[in-house]
């Protein structure tokens, strides 16, 4: 296993590893990648105005997200496919987010069960750790999908996270280019049970985009938001709200939980960062509604900056994705390590002791501040 530097490095240290059709997969967004860049790019037009001769000898960066504490606000954001960066996949990436004492969030598009993930993050975490997340998404087969939450509530997730941005896939030309598929031993494992656990090289396309096309419902709509919560005793957490109207809807529809989210980039571009879609929607919902922020964060201090901005914690995907190639459930592990201690830094330097202290006040949209312009500070 490899020193990690920063986050940023572990993309391209990975590619190096990654057989092509894996690493384009994960690296890749929709269309043009205005939206992927923006996502990153948006966190560094913020800037933090830090307190100073602040007592930091002590730093307490747990909080609690749906009433359970997690040792920091950082969450394993819902990636699909685990399989294809390490033999041992989402197992690995469970243990490592369970040894960080947070929570874990498996996708539906994952190459193994919801019941061996849960049993193995249970196994490496210390005592009250937060627990497994569902990331789910309906399938026209409403019978199916009802199946598989009974089988999430079985195993003993905690939530579920319900992906609503993707009734078609976007358009991803790498996918397209590579005519993205599972190699051979790897499932969409979650899905065999009910049929639907083959995704193989198309002749033409991508893979997924035929999968999705086939399988997923484009009639979903707020009202299967209630068909969901008619069937499961799981919180609900509404994933990739991007309007303060939806996030106004999800309320209604008696979510637990919201996460503002384009899809790390790779549903429709041209979409504003996440960072910058945030701020409206706590400000319509935040007092009634924990708000998640995923897409773009890489450092200690864009967690401090998402946190300001109203979000009750982030989520990381692609980076886990890096860490757990580069070096399996260590190199996962690796990953929260990196950020927990540059956020813990940016605490200490920002005057913040605590994640109560981080309010809004604290950072600032770089235009805002006098003498500075919006174009110079726009990325290339
Ligand atoms: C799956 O959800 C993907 O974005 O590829």
């Amino acid at each position: 296993m490899i020193a990690i530097p920063n986050l940023r490095a572990l993309q391209g240290l990975a590619g190096e590893k990654l057989p092509p059709m894996a690493f384009d997969y994960y690296s890749g967004g929709a269309d043009d990648e205005i939206t992927l860049r923006e996502n990153e790019a948006a966190y560094g037009r913020i800037r933090i105005l830090p307190h100073m001769l602040v007592d930091v000898s002590v730093v307490e960066r747990h909080t609690t997200v749906l009433g359970r504490r997690v040792a920091m606000p950082v969450l394993a954001a819902p990636t699909a496919f685990h399989g294809l960066a390490h033999p041992d996949g989402e197992l690995a990436t469970a243990r490592a987010a369970a040894e960080a004492g947070t929570i874990f969030v498996l996708s539906t598009l994952s190459n193994t069960d919801v019941e061996a993930v849960v049993p193995a993050y249970d196994a490496a975490a210390g005592p009250g750790a937060p627990g497994v997340w569902f990331q789910l998404y309906l399938y026209k087969d409403r019978a199916a999908t009802r199946a598989l939450v009974e089988r999430v509530e079985a195993a003993g997730c905690r939530a579920l996270v319900l992906t609503v941005d993707a009734p078609v896939i976007g358009r991803r030309e790498r996918d397209e280019k590579n005519r993205f598929g599972l190699p051979a031993g790897l499932t969409v494992r979650n899905m065999v049970a009910h049929g639907y656990g083959t995704l193989a090289s198309p002749d033409e396309g991508s893979g997924l985009a035929h999968y999705v096309a086939t399988m997923l419902d484009t009639s979903q709509s707020w009202k299967d938001v209630e068909w969901l919560a008619g069937i499961t005793r799981l919180p609900i957490v509404v994933k990739g709200i991007l309007r303060a109207s939806d996030g106004r809807r999800a309320k209604e529809a008696g979510v637990a939980a919201l996460v503002v989210s384009n899809h790390g980039g790779r549903q429709l571009d041209g979409v504003p960062a996440t960072i910058d879609a945030l701020e409206p929607i706590v400000a319509e919902v935040g007092a009634e509604l924990e708000v998640l922020v995923d897409g773009g964060v890489r450092r200690g201090t864009d967690v401090l900056k998402a946190l300001a901005l109203g979000a009750r914690a982030v989520l990381v995907g692609r980076p886990l994705l890096w860490g757990l190639a580069l070096g399996g459930q260590a190199g996962a592990r690796a990953v929260y390590s990196v950020l927990e201690r540059e956020l813990v830094q940016a605490m200490m330097l920002s005057g913040v002791p605590t994640i109560g202290a981080i309010r809004r006040d604290l950072v600032k949209q770089a235009w805002q501040i006098p003498g500075r312009s919006k174009a110079e500070l726009a990325p290339p």
